[in-house]
């Protein structure tokens, strides 16, 4: 089934404030990393407040509401904090991710199958605050179901198993991952959820994503942050987004 409108780009730039946080201090400024992508022509901005503040601290997303015109993704765990917060902002979008203390970075999907009552009464009160609800579920049936059930209105498919098998050079795992996220972007598709997709994305791995005509919205950060180093952040931002028109409508 075709997808309507064009693939959004979310940049994700809780990395801009790990860079600032090595220091203490203001900068480099993720306030100002977020205009510069939005000029650049990201669709949104992501920010993962995290139970620690190891990056994105509440000041920071303040700031993000008072200052952009596109809208805010805000990534949380299913904390009762965050729930608070979350419910204080009423950001445009909430994404739940799962949240380990002693993880560099979200590491796997979140475990909606095993927790759904506890998911489902945590999601309303968002919803009815009138965020948008996205879980950041593995590329797996029962979590896709379970998150439908829940009342989430969209998935975001976790594309970190795919990137790493990549970047490791095991091509064969790679396309396998890479065929389970085309099977399940149709399937949570099919069942009448909104299809996102994201993490460890490069300009190396993000075609074969970007061309899946059910996927609507992309989150990109460490690498684009990254990358920025090299090129500025805008021309980091453009690049993505020509790789990702070519590989949709080519
Ligand atoms: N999507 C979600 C739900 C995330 O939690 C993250 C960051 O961990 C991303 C996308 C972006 O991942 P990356 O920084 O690897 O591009």
């Amino acid at each position: 089934m075709a997808t309507q409108g064009k693939l959004r780009l979310g940049v994700n730039i809780d990395h801009v404030a790990t860079v600032r946080n090595a220091r203490g201090g203001a900068y480099p400024d993720p306030l100002r990393a977020a205009r510069a992508a939005q000029e650049a022509g990201a669709d949104g901005i992501t920010a993962h407040l995290r139970e620690d503040r190891r990056h994105i601290t509440d000041a920071d997303i303040e700031g993000l509401l008072d200052v952009l015109n596109v809208p805010l993704n805000f990534e949380m765990a299913a904390t009762d904090e965050m729930q608070k917060i979350a419910l204080r902002h009423k950001p445009h979008a909430v994404c739940i991710v799962p949240e380990k203390r002693e993880e560099r970075t979200t590491e796997g999907g979140l475990e909606v199958a095993r927790e759904e009552n506890r998911l489902a009464h945590f999601i309303a009160p968002l919803r009815e605050a009138g965020s948008r609800v996205s879980i950041f579920i593995a590329a797996d049936k029962r979590q896709i179901e379970a998150a439908n059930r829940i009342g989430a209105e969209v998935i975001e498919l976790h594309t970190g198993a795919y990137c790493d098998a990549f970047a490791e050079g095991h091509w064969e795992k790679a396309e396998q991952e890479l065929q389970k996220l085309r099977e399940m972007a149709a399937f949570g598709h099919d069942l009448g959820l909104e299809i996102h997709a994201g993490h460890g994305l490069t300009y190396d791995t993000v075609s074969p994503i970007a061309a899946l005509s059910q996927v609507q919205e992309l989150n990109i950060g460490h690498f684009l942050v990254g990358e920025a180093i090299f090129l500025g952040l805008g021309p980091a931002i453009e690049e993505m987004r020509r790789l990702m028109d070519e590989a949709r409508n080519g």
